[in-house]
């Protein structure tokens, strides 16, 4: 288990590489191996956890290869073709792998069982369970809605009407995934609108899918079943929550300045940009385009002086996975923060809000929290950040990640322990900073 030591470095300046769309790597390979033909995936994220959904898709018998780097294909059996006699799916510390896939194994013939890591053994299920059960689908779940679970599909769902409690795509792509195989039409209502990448690949492949807002402001998917889902390629964007990390980096260190080129901007995704900018943070949006269905953009940060701002609860399904970030960004921020509405973060690869919470006030900077909100007093300045603490990564990368980068700006180092989780989500993540000018090593 390696740790890894951040320490104070001078302006971080250049272009750094993201990888590829967690989000969106997870869905093309899954919806790619629905469609009629072979797709080719470009610049997947080679990540833990998208591997181990590649690889639970073999399992299942569909056809997948990598032809170089971060270029794979797919080779689609057609809606609700999966094949495989009651494989051991082990989905390690991915949630959006597990829940994704359980909504796939729903709508076919198939037998399955998802087992994973610690920390998603601990993640609560039932939000997939649920729904997933009224589309007709048997749930083996002897451990309180927890994993190890097993899932015997249907090859003909029952066309649901979910309304579900939480904004929460992996619940939505579950359902969807499940409904693709019904004969009639599924419909999801969520409170606010989660991310749609789900929505929008199968658009882009040929589905029929639409979004309502409905009069008390909650909003209805609605997606027809059976479509015939073409077999196009698909680009995979840089993932804005792994840019989030530079970029927030950049605006905290003096003289800094760094470009991350061809983000995912898709409106339901960039909250913590929106907030940054909101606290006063340099950032711009550049060369903005679309491709295979989704909004991209260079993204450009300089060194700037943050103010303290209240983050209202409509934004958090936009900005889910930055709140530590952005906790980051607060401390240095002159005034407080709070983040409200923001308790699903309790339900993360680990508390995250416990996590930020004890991890701040570890080096002196104040911070109070509720079951649903997190406040940050800024200390104003990026010089009165005391580090010099040990960190436990919690088996949740982007905990490792936030500390790394206040480790860049603190008097003394901090460490973060177990920081191999970082590979979930961003592989590169300790080259590309150093490549920029942070001082990260192994320890
Ligand atoms: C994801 C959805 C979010 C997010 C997760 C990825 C997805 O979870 O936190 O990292 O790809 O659907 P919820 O849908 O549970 O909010």
């Amino acid at each position: 288990m390696n740790s890894i030591e951040s320490k104070k470095s001078l302006g971080l300046s250049g272009e750094i590489k993201v990888p590829g769309d967690k989000s969106i790597s997870h869905r093309a390979l899954i919806i790619g191996s629905m469609v009629n033909g072979k797709i080719k995936i470009k610049n997947l994220l080679e990540s833990e956890d998208v591997i181990a959904t590649a690889n639970a898709l073999k399992q299942l018998d569909v056809k997948i290869n990598k032809v170089t780097q971060n270029e794979w294909e797919v080779f689609g059996n057609g809606i609700g073709c999966l094949e495989g006699s009651n494989p051991l799916l082990d989905m390690g510390n991915s949630g959006t792998g597990v829940r994704l896939l359980m909504g796939l194994v729903a709508g076919s013939d198939v037998e399955a069982t998802f087992t994973g890591d610690k920390s998603l053994s601990k993640r609560p299920m039932e939000r997939i369970i649920k729904p997933l059960i009224m589309n007709g689908a048997f749930v083996h779940n002897e451990n309180n809605n927890t994993l190890p679970i097993r899932i015997k599909g249907n090859r003909i769902p029952l066309p649901i009407k979910y309304q579900s409690p939480v904004a929460s795509a992996q619940v939505k792509s579950a359902i969807f995934l499940a409904g693709l195989s019904s004969l009639g039409k599924t419909t999801v209502i969520e409170p606010s609108l989660s991310r749609d990448h789900t929505e929008r690949l199968l658009k882009y492949l040929g589905a029929e899918v639409i979004t309502n807002q409905l009069p008390d402001l909650s909003w209805e998917i609605i997606l027809q079943g059976m479509p015939e889902l073409n077999p196009l390629d698909i680009s995979v964007p840089s993932d804005p929550s792994s840019a989030a990390f530079p970029i927030v980096t950049a605006i905290i260190t003096p003289k800094s300045e760094v470009l991350v080129k061809n983000v995912c901007i898709n409106k339901l995704r960039i909250g913590l940009y929106k907030t940054l900018i909101e606290m006063g943070a340099n950032i711009k949006f550049l060369n903005e385009r679309e491709i295979d269905g989704e909004n991209i953009a260079d993204i450009s940060a300089k060194s700037s002086s943050l103010i303290g701002i209240t983050v209202p609860k409509s934004r958090a399904p936009s900005m889910i996975d930055e709140y530590p970030i952005l906790a980051v960004a607060a401390s240095i921020a002159n005034g407080v923060t709070i983040m409200e509405g923001v308790q699903e973060l309790r339900y993360k690869e680990t508390d995250r809000i416990k996590a930020m919470a004890e991890g701040l006030s570890s080096m002196g900077i104040q911070t109070h929290n509720t079951e649903d909100s997190l406040t940050i007093y800024g200390k104003g300045t990026s010089s009165l950040i005391e580090g010099g603490v040990n960190i436990h990564s919690m088996l949740d990368h982007r905990i490792a990640m936030s500390f790394l980068c206040l480790g860049l700006i603190s008097k003394k180092p901090i460490i973060v322990n177990d920081t191999d989780t970082i590979s979930s989500s961003f592989p590169n993540f300790f080259d590309e900073m150093n490549k920029i000018g942070a001082k990260l090593n192994y320890i």
